[in-house]
Parts: C-alpha cells; structure tokens; sequence
C-alpha cells in the first residue's frame, strides 16, 4: 500500500511586522483594543508591491524542500493554494515551477478554495502520491491579500496579511495522512467574496474583498467543528488522541469555539492569528512550519489542520508525523 506523509515543512512572511498601531499610524480609523478584542490579532506582515504570491510561495518551498532533504528537481508536483494568484494566468504554480528550477516535466497547477486552499490542495497531493502517480508533491498557500483590501474599510482591512506556506508530501509505506475531508456550499458566496472581475481591458465591478462579519463567525464555528469530527470519525480516533489542532487562522474566537465544540483544550492548539492575521490559503502551512520548527511537533504525533473559506469551502485532515 503507498501513504502520503509530510517530509518537510517551510514558510515566509515578507517584511517587518505591522502593528494595530501602525495601522492606526497609517490613518485607519480603528484601534489596538478594538482588534485585539474582537479577532486576537496584534499584528500582520504586508507584502512591498512588487512581490508577488510565486514570490513568498518559493521561499517557503526551498525550506520546505531543504527541510525534507531533497533537491528542487526531485518534486513532481505543485500544487499552489491562492485567492492572489501572479496574474490571471498562467498559474501561480507554474510561475513557482519556473522560479524554483525545476525542468523536469512535473504537474503544476492552482487550487483556488480560498481560506480552506491548502487544505483542498495536500488531500488532492495525497491522492495523487497513493494512487502511485506522483511520489512527492510540494504543495503550497501562499497570498498577498492586502492586494485585494479596501483600506477605507476598516471592518475588513485589519484582519489580514500576507504570507506562504509549504509541505513536501512524498510517497511512504507508513500513513501520514490518516484521514481527509472536503466540502463546499456556493449558495453562501455571498457572504465573503472578491465580486470583481477583468473584462474588456478594465476591472468589472468591485475589486475589493467583501465579508458580512457575523455570517462568517456563525458558518465557520459550525463547519469547522462538524468537519474535525468527521476527519477523527474516519480514522477512528477520539478527540483526547489529537497531540495538535491547527484551525484556519481568521479570529481567536472562531479558533476559541472550534476547540471547545471538539474537546480539545487550548493549550493543545496552534495559534499565530495574533501575530499573522488572517493569511487565507497561507494560514495552516504557516503555523504547521512554526511549530514544526519550534519542536512543539514531533515525529508519531497527530495533528488536525481545518479550514474554511469563501465559497463557501470547508475541510480538515488528520496528519501523523
Ligand atoms: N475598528 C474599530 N471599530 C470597528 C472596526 C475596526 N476595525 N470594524 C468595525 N468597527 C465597528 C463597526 O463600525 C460597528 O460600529 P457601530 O456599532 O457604531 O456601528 C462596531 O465596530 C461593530 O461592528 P461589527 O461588524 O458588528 O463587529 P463584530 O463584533 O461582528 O466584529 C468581526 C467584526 C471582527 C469582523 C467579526 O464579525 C468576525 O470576526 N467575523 C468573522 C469574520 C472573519 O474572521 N473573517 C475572516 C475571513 S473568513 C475566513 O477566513 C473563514
């Protein structure tokens, strides 16, 4: 039988962090309190104009691939998670292909499932990889969703940044990835979207990123918790058996009432939304990465990583390091 497990992890924020404050320096009309009460970020990083989602995406590859002990040219699939792709085309990851060197032929193409996209991206990797088609994949989320902001509106802007994230997911006789489940529901599109469009050599309609707060809340605690039980359901492990959980990282409360809806108790959670913000696609790989390389994860545990994103899309996974 061939599994998938993760063989190496790697991640990139571009720049110095930007605080509330210096949001507030930057003239939006909100504060550290107000923030920091309602969603638990403290700050983000913000991508310099002209770099690019393939940009972060392939410095968080080569230590991801450095990670994992191989060489660019040994990954015959890529697979980028983003809602801020490059350009409308070609893909994010054929851009990340060419900037990475690899010349060898390998798959290369974008998911887009936005906040929920590098879970959609690692369970199609995992198929691939056990239906012995391809032996490792990268697979990546990487954004720079403070290119699709609008800054005069404060009940959106101060909850994102920008930012990659990656994992090397190779074939092994061993599992490492127990269990996976996607889902989707397009009647909510409504609730957070980018409406806008290119047409005609001009943006059609709004361009900006639009979210009814509550909705969102109110979806994502009840998706989250039902798909973490599914994942576990499957594999037929109790909640008490999660070493890690690693939810979407959109607000401390949503990760705070998905934890307790599962069972499983904070200090057994990986967070970085106070320190990241909001990273879409970006958010799960980053924060696997951080506390890979803080030692938090080891080698035999196992970890839930969930999403949810506009769609709207959700999905988990249950890993085994
Ligand atoms: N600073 C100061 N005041 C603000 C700000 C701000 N940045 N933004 C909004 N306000 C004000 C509003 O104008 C309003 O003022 P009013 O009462 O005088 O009219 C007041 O704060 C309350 O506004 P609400 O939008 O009702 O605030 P709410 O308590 O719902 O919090 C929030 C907003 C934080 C967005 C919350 O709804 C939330 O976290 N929702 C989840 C959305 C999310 O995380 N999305 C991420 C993308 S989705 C995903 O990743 C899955």
């Amino acid at each position: 039988m061939i599994y998938a497990r993760i063989a190496g992890t790697g991640s990139f924020l571009p720049g110095d962090p930007v605080s509330n404050d210096d949001l507030v320096a930057r003239g939006i009309d909100t504060s550290d309190q107000w923030i920091v009460e309602r969603t638990g970020i403290r700050m983000r990083h913000l991508a310099a104009p002209e770099v690019t989602s393939s940009d972060l995406a392939c410095e968080a590859s080569r230590r991801a691939i450095e990670a994992a002990g191989l060489q660019p040219e040994d990954i015959d699939l890529l697979i980028v998670a983003t809602s801020t792709p490059d350009c409308i085309f070609p893909s994010t990851a054929t851009l990340l292909q060419s900037k990475l060197g690899i010349r060898n032929g390998a798959a290369a193409f974008d998911v887009q499932a936005v906040c929920t996209g590098f879970v959609y991206g690692l369970t199609i990797a995992e198929k691939f990889i056990r239906s012995g088609s391809h032996k490792r994949a990268l697979v990546v989320g990487a954004e720079v969703f403070s290119r699709i902001l609008d800054w005069s509106d404060r009940g959106t802007c101060v909850l994102f940044g920008d930012g990659a994230g990656a994992v090397v997911l190779e074939a092994s006789d061993a599992p490492g990835v127990l269990s996976t489940s996607l889902h989707a529901d397009g009647s909510h599109h409504p609730i957070l979207c980018v409406p806008g469009a290119v047409a005609a050599g001009q943006v059609i309609g709004d361009p900006f990123l639009r979210m009814d707060g509550q909705a969102v809340f109110k979806f994502a605690v009840k998706v989250l918790g039902e798909v973490a039980h599914e994942v576990l359901a499957q594999a037929g492990v109790e909640a008490g058996q999660v070493d890690w959980l690693i939810p979407h990282q959109a607000n401390i409360r949503i990760i705070q009432a998905t934890a307790k809806r599962l069972g499983v108790p904070m200090d057994k959670v990986i967070t970085t939304v106070d320190r990241h913000g909001n990273t879409s696609a970006a958010s799960i790989p980053l924060a696997l990465d951080l506390a890979v390389r803080d030692g938090r994860i080891r080698s035999g545990q196992r970890i839930v990583i969930e999403g949810v994103g506009g769609g709207f899309t959700w999905g988990a996974a249950l890993l085994q390091f």
